[in-house]
């Protein structure tokens, strides 16, 4: 049976990011729906999550659907040795659609092309994390009214930072961004990425200090550095604390700018910013819901 799964942010179209946005508007303004009574989703987790899994579930209860799944893979026959092949294929036989985490790159393509059923990718090794680019651009749409002609400054792990790689493929659908990287040289912007952009004539500009040149920017993307993904623990060391955003750095910042992490944090962003109007970030994981509840109207063609 073909159905459609959501593995990469290119899987959906501009009209599709701006139907999500929509419906992510309108669960907003009326949480409550029961559009998926009778229905069951699978949320298996093979990788740590508080955000992802925890909205996923929010949105599945608030939509009146029921869940199975596991949050520890080490409590599923995973552990038994059972292959992903064969735990998709079972778990497709049961569930209505697979929300999916799994460390390994290529992981959620994967499973979309074993399963009967659609696929979300809730995040795959450094890859991809189309859910949370939704929930991102629903925030931009939010805070700046726009998608169009947005500066923005991604700050942090842009090597292994699936949420930058997202996010920078699905802007690049609206007119005119403008891409700030600020991030060392061990941790930069992949090449295929900036090789993307230079095609396509759109600016970027790279930095390795974080200074004033945020005053330009009308969204800064904070991201954690992510310990999990280097394999020299020295390496880690080196870049854990290069850049921390404090409250004292945003004074010439526009009015309107708004700070977005995926969370967690670390350090990255020092916790006096919090109280910072600009400081966004809480109010965004809680937009996770709304374009979740979005994401799995969509797909399983109940709006
Ligand atoms: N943003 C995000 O993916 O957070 P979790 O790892 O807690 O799901």
């Amino acid at each position: 049976m073909q159905t459609k799964s959501l593995i990469s942010i290119t899987d959906f179209t501009k009209e599709e990011y701006l139907k999500i946005m929509r419906l992510a508007a309108d669960f907003e303004e009326n949480p409550n729906q029961n559009l998926l009574q009778g229905k069951v989703i699978a949320t298996l987790f093979f990788e740590p999550s508080t955000r992802t899994r925890l909205s996923f579930e929010t949105a599945i209860n608030r939509l009146g659907g029921k869940i199975i799944g596991f949050s520890d893979s080490s409590s599923s026959s995973v552990s038994k040795g059972e292959t992903l092949h064969d735990t998709i294929k079972m778990v497709s036989n049961y569930a209505d659609l697979i929300i999916m985490r799994h460390p390994m790159e290529g992981s959620a393509r994967y499973a979309s092309e074993v399963s009967n059923v659609p696929v979300i990718n809730a995040g795959d090794g450094a890859n991809q994390h189309p859910s949370q680019t939704l929930l991102d651009m629903y925030s931009i749409m939010k805070t700046q009214g726009r998608l169009d002609n947005i500066n923005l400054f991604l700050v942090g792990d842009l090597k292994y930072g699936r949420t930058v790689h997202s996010l920078l493929m699905a802007m690049l659908q609206f007119d005119n961004p403008i891409f700030n990287f600020i991030a060392p040289a061990e941790l930069a912007m992949p090449n295929e990425y900036k090789l993307l952009l230079a095609s396509k004539g759109i600016k970027y500009y790279e930095h390795d200090e974080f200074t004033d040149i945020i005053n330009a920017a009308d969204i800064i993307y904070m991201t954690r550095v992510q310990k999990e993904r280097f394999i020299d623990p020295v390496e880690y060391e080196k870049v854990k604390n290069i850049y921390i955003l404090r409250n004292e750095m945003l004074k010439g910042t526009k009015e309107n700018m708004r700070i977005l992490h995926p969370l967690p944090r670390i350090n990255e962003i020092h916790t006096d910013v919090d109280d910072n109007p600009k400081a966004y970030y809480f109010t965004q994981a809680k937009n996770g819901v709304y374009a979740r509840m979005a994401i799995i109207a969509h797909l399983l063609n109940l709006k």
